[in-house]
């Protein structure tokens, strides 16, 4: 069976496909991203594709993949799947290195009978610590202040120099408050925050909030009253372009925006504009539109905007894990057996 692997990933991954049985491995082994006429060719007659949350799998390389979920006409050798369904050869499972899934044109994968795997829970933590991370350096401005020991603007001990806003007593809202929406809020929490908001398009969760005594509220209110604003949602046509004018219009002068799931929840546009106008205090961004985000774009001016290129999930053990996952999710996938994680289409 080929496999199609769009990059070079972490080697225990690229191992078990090489070492599994009847699995004939091609890859694009580059840290580069593979080229679209790669891509397509790669999955021509491909039967399984490991890919990663910048490869964009539309209709496209699923026609170029051969994939089709129709049952085979009498002629064919007719192969059963896990499922029980007749169906040609062709692209049989995608599995992506992410726990994000918005690079999948869902709607056509669905409809072709193709199952997609991907790596949610084993980013948890490393997601979660990042966000953390880049709250504290927006809040408290620590790039910022670095660069100026470096260019020599450290004079002195000045009692009103770089001040930003802390934890302690804050009210901490979160978009979207799942797995790694918790793991924030249960990091946060020690920090001394007095009260957890949170919101999300499928309404309350009261076993996601228990813990937190978290409360929910429409994002008008979450916007009002928080002093630190953490997205963690997915992106989904509910998400697309969430926090915008509104959004930023009604968050306090004092306080501070963090994203770390997809760039394209945020009006990018509107978000230069609030820092730019001091409307909000500071932001950080894991994610952007697009990534990388070009060296001249305009939020790079702006002194109170920390942004980083989707490191999220970047730690040594946690892109093993995914990739091992991964893995397993795609042979798994093609022997017709159920998926450590399987999206359910
Ligand atoms: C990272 O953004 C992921 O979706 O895994
Ligand atoms: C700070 O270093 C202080 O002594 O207040």
């Amino acid at each position: 069976m080929a496999v199609f692997v769009t990059r070079r990933i972490p080697a225990e991954g690229l191992r078990l496909l090489s070492q599994a049985s009847g699995c004939r491995v091609q890859q694009w082994d580059s840290e580069e991203p593979v080229p679209r006429a790669e891509l397509l060719a790669g999955v021509a007659g491909a039967r399984g594709l490991l890919c990663l949350l910048s490869d964009r799998i539309d209709r496209e390389v699923l026609d170029a993949a051969g994939a089709c979920g129709a049952p085979a006409p009498p002629a064919l050798p007719r192969a059963r799947d896990g499922h029980g369904s007749a169906r040609r050869p062709g692209l049989k499972v995608i599995s992506t290195l992410s726990v994000g899934f918005d690079h999948l044109a869902l709607d056509e994968i669905k409809k072709r009978g193709i199952r997609v795997g991907y790596t949610p829970d084993v980013l948890t933590d490393a997601t979660a610590e990042l966000s953390v991370a880049l709250l504290l350096s927006a809040c408290r401005r620590l790039p910022e202040a670095a660069e100026q020991v470096k260019s020599g603007g450290w004079t002195t001990w000045k009692p009103l120099w770089m001040c930003g806003y802390g934890l302690s007593d804050s009210t901490v809202g979160i978009i979207g408050l799942g797995r790694i929406g918790q793991a924030v809020a249960r990091r946060l929490k020690p920090f001394g925050v007095r009260r957890f908001l949170y919101t999300g398009s499928s309404g309350p969760k009261p076993e996601n909030a228990a813990e937190f005594g978290a409360e929910f509220v429409p994002l008008t209110r979450l916007a009002e009253e928080s002093d630190f604003v953490v997205v963690t949602c997915a992106l989904t046509p509910a998400t697309q372009g969430l926090c915008n004018k509104d959004f930023f219009g009604r968050m306090k002068k004092t306080s501070v925006f963090v994203n770390t799931s997809r760039g394209a929840v945020v009006n990018q546009e509107d978000l230069y504009e609030a820092l730019a106008q001091g409307r909000i205090a500071a932001a950080g961004l894991d994610v952007t539109t697009p990534e990388p985000l070009p060296t001249d774009h305009p939020l790079l001016s702006l002194r109170n905007c920390v942004i980083l290129p989707h490191i999220g999930s970047a730690t040594y053990a946690t892109r093993s894990t995914m990739a091992v996952l991964a893995a397993k999710n795609l042979l798994a996938g093609l022997r017709g057996e159920p998926m450590p994680h399987e999206l359910q289409l």
